[in-house]
Formats: structure tokens, C-alpha cells, sequence
């Protein structure tokens, strides 16, 4: 399944630290995810790992050799910065991080790193008083003048048994700042507000109605979105996902609440996208007491919820300019003709319709296969992709609607 990092060619320099051996996953991870990995390494890199290892996991010849000359048409320090999209160092040891401070080419990794033109990305790994000595804060801050992205250390236990701040980033941490690292920033400027999870109406303080939805896809959204460079307004509904990193949540609990937090933004918005599983109805009535079993019939009597979307497209019909609005269509059964009936009643720029009757697909799992259709009749069916993809393919539906 194609994933945001396929295609990516990444150039992973490792220096001589013992968090070294952890490269070896950080490659096949990045691999299985289709993304191209080159290695090079420093003398002092392979006495912690082989470059046989690195070759077998990269499926490519290791390079450590500045002067290398196997190849007359490619000088390495130059060639191999520029035929990469990415510079991944790790470990950057406190002694690469000085050399690279103060500009020296006295290596390969060194003088690639100077001569790339490629985006670099740096993750220190040492003994944290190495780490937390002026000297090594003053090299990072440097680095980071340069232009070149650090991602710092963990906390935790140290191979030497010290605690603190030094240990190698893990994987999750890493793989996210390449995402955003190769992602264009064709949303700077945009102000995004996306709906997220399910709302939960409540019958009485024990019971509700509510949804499966997961708010999954509405994170992936907003996370998305944030890392092209828009601002990012999520209204999320009751869920146990984390707050997406620099995005204004704002929590909701029911419909009526929803329809507040999103109407009273409307107007500031350039996109508003409604990834919420929102409740049609809401019991009639609450009971601040739990409904006993012999206390009541067993009809349970609704009243509607406001439909949140289809008042935004109302609004719209009236304004010269309002935001772009995207909505989604969950459907079991005729689900093209349901998303399009959606699309125009709601009066919708964009509409991602899911085929719930997949069990791959859809409700709180990690994929999602939707088929997009636009105000204009195209429509472009997507096939089934990570919902982090699924949210990139909708944020370039919109931008080509713009
Ligand atoms: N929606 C909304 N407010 C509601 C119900 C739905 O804003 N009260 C939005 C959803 O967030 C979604 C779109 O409308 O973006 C379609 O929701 P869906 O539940 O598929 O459709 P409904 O309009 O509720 O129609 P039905 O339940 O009859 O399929």
C-alpha cells in the first residue's frame, strides 16, 4: 500500500554512537514503507554497526570513503547530498554536531552534509551531560541557524546507566518530522477548521447514542493540514486520540455543542471540513436520575439534531465569500448516488463518500477507501490507502477546487 514516505529517497549518515544499532530498523521501516534508503557512515560509525548490515537492510553498497574514486563521473561528498530528497543523521554524535557547527568537511558525512542541497534533519544521541554542556547546546542552536532541522533526545536511561536527556528519538517521532520535512507548504496562510469523532447524546449520566466513529480521519486531517503549513481549528467530539501538535482543539461532547463551536467560526474559515460522525437525533428528554428498568416504557422518544453541514451550505448560498466546505458520506449501499444526493442537498464543494460494508475500511481502523466527488461532477476514486494518505489526497482535492 503506497504510503506518504514511497518513492522518497533518503540519505541516512550515521556517526559513532552506540545508539547506532537502532538505524538498522529505522531503515527497514522506512523501506517497507517504499521509501529509497542510501547509508553512509563514519569510521567510527562501523564500530558499532557493520556496513555489511547497512548494505543488506538498504539493499546498496555503504558509503564511508571520501575519497572514493570507483566511479569517475560521481564525486560522492558532492553527488550523494544532491541525489536524495532528504539527510537523515543518526546518531549525530556530540563530535559530528561540533564539526558540523563550525562548517568542516573533514569527513563524508561532513562534507555531505555541507555540500547537500537536500533538507537536512539531525538527531543528537549521547550521554546527557555531553548533551546538556554549553558547548553542545551552543553547536545545535548553530545548526539550527543553519537551516538544519534537530530533533531532540529523549529522556530515559542511557546505555552508560546515566538518566537523562540524550537517548536517541524513537521511530514514530522521527518518521513524522520526514513526513513534514518533504511535505510542501501549499497551505500556509489557509485557515482549516475540521470536525472530528462522534458526538455522544445523553439519555441520563449512565447512558447515550452515539456512533462507532473512531475520529481517526478527522485527526488524520487535521494533522495533515497543519503540516502543510495551514491553521488548524479541530473541533473534535468525545475520543481518546492525541492532541495533533500546534492545532487549537476544541472538545465537544454533544451535536448542540458541535454546531456552537463550528457556526460561531464559520465566518474566519477557508475550509471547513466535517469529518464528524455527528448524531442525528438526541433523546427527547435527559433524566438527571439513571432511568430505572421498571421506571420507564421501552419506547425511547428522539428529537432532531440541527444539521450542522447543511446549515454551513445554506449560509453559503447567501454569501459572496464563504468557506470551502467538504463533507463526508458514510453509506452501506448506493454509495456514489448517496455522496452525490449529499454533495448537491448540502450544497458542498467536495464530498468523501466511505463504503462501510468493507470490514478493511472505514470505522475505527487505520485505512479508509473513499471515492471523492467535487462540485464540478469530477469524481476520483481512491483505493484503499492509510487514512494519513486519504487525508492528503483530500487536501489536494481542495486545493485544486481553490
Ligand atoms: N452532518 C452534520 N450534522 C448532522 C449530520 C451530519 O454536519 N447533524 C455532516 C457530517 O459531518 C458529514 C455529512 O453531514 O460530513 C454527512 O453525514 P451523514 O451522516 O453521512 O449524512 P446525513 O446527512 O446525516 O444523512 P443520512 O444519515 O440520512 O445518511
Amino acid at each position: 500500500m503506497s504510503s506518504l514516505l514511497t518513492d522518497k529517497r533518503i540519505l541516512l549518515g550515521i556517526s559513532g554512537g552506540i545508539a547506532a544499532y537502532k538505524t538498522a530498523d529505522w531503515t527497514r521501516n522506512l523501506r517497507r514503507e517504499g521509501a529509497e534508503v542510501r547509508v553512509m557512515m563514519s569510521r567510527a560509525a562501523e564500530r558499532f554497526i557493520t556496513p555489511l548490515t547497512m548494505a543488506a537492510l538498504s539493499g546498496h553498497k555503504v558509503h564511508s570513503d571520501i575519497f572514493a574514486a570507483d566511479d569517475a563521473e560521481r564525486i560522492p561528498h558532492i553527488s550523494l547530498g544532491r541525489e536524495c530528497d532528504l539527510v537523515l543523521l543518526a546518531p549525530a554524535t556530540a563530535n559530528t554536531i561540533a564539526r558540523l557547527a563550525h562548517g568542516l568537511a573533514d569527513g563524508l558525512l561532513t562534507a555531505v552534509v555541507l555540500a547537500a542541497k537536500a533538507k537536512v534533519l539531525i538527531c543528537p544521541a549521547m550521554n546527557s551531560t555531553m548533551y546538556q554542556h554549553p558547548a553542545t547546546r551552543a553547536n545545535l542552536e548553530r545548526l539550527v541557524q543553519f537551516g538544519y532541522t534537530v530533533i531532540p533526545p529523549e529522556c530515559g536511561e542511557m546505555a552508560c546507566g546515566d538518566q537523562g536527556p540524550g537517548r536517541l528519538v524513537e521511530w514514530e517521532t522521527v518518521r513524522q518530522e520526514i513526513i513534514t520535512a518533504l511535505t510542501p507548504q501549499d497551505l500556509q496562510g489557509k485557515k482549516v477548521l475540521v470536525t472530528a469523532g462522534p458526538t455522544w447524546e445523553a439519555l441520563d449520566p449512565v447512558r447515550l447514542l452515539t456512533s462507532r466513529a473512531s475520529g481517526k480521519m478527522g485527526y488524520a486531517l487535521a494533522t495533515a493540514a497543519k503540516r502543510r503549513g495551514a491553521e488548524v481549528t479541530l473541533v473534535s467530539g468525545p475520543g481518546n486520540i492525541a492532541n495533533p501538535t500546534g492545532v487549537e482543539v476544541i472538545p465537544v461532547i454533544s451535536a448542540g455543542q458541535m454546531h456552537e463551536a463550528v457556526l460561531s467560526r464559520a465566518e474566519r474559515m477557508d475550509v471547513i471540513i466535517k469529518a464528524a460522525a455527528v448524531s442525528d437525533y438526541r433523546p427527547a428528554h435527559y433524566d438527571p436520575h439513571k432511568i430505572k428498568k421498571d421506571a420507564s416504557d421501552a419506547a425511547l422518544p428522539l428529537a432532531a439534531n440541527p444539521d450542522i453541514l447543511r446549515e454551513l451550505g445554506e449560509r453559503k448560498k447567501g454569501a459572496r465569500c464563504f468557506p470551502l466546505l467538504v463533507g463526508f458520506a458514510a453509506e452501506s449501499y448506493n454509495h456514489l448516488e448517496e455522496g452525490q444526493r449529499k454533495l448537491r442537498a448540502k450544497n458542498l464543494d467536495l464530498i468523501a463518500i466511505n463504503d462501510i460494508s468493507a470490514d478493511d475500511a472505514g470505522f475505527a481502523v487505520d485505512n479508509n477507501r473513499v471515492t471523492l466527488v467535487d462540485r464540478n461532477g469530477a469524481v476520483e476514486e481512491l483505493p484503499l490507502l492509510s487514512k494519513e494518505e486519504v487525508a492528503h489526497r483530500i487536501l489536494n482535492a481542495i486545493l485544486r477546487l481553490n
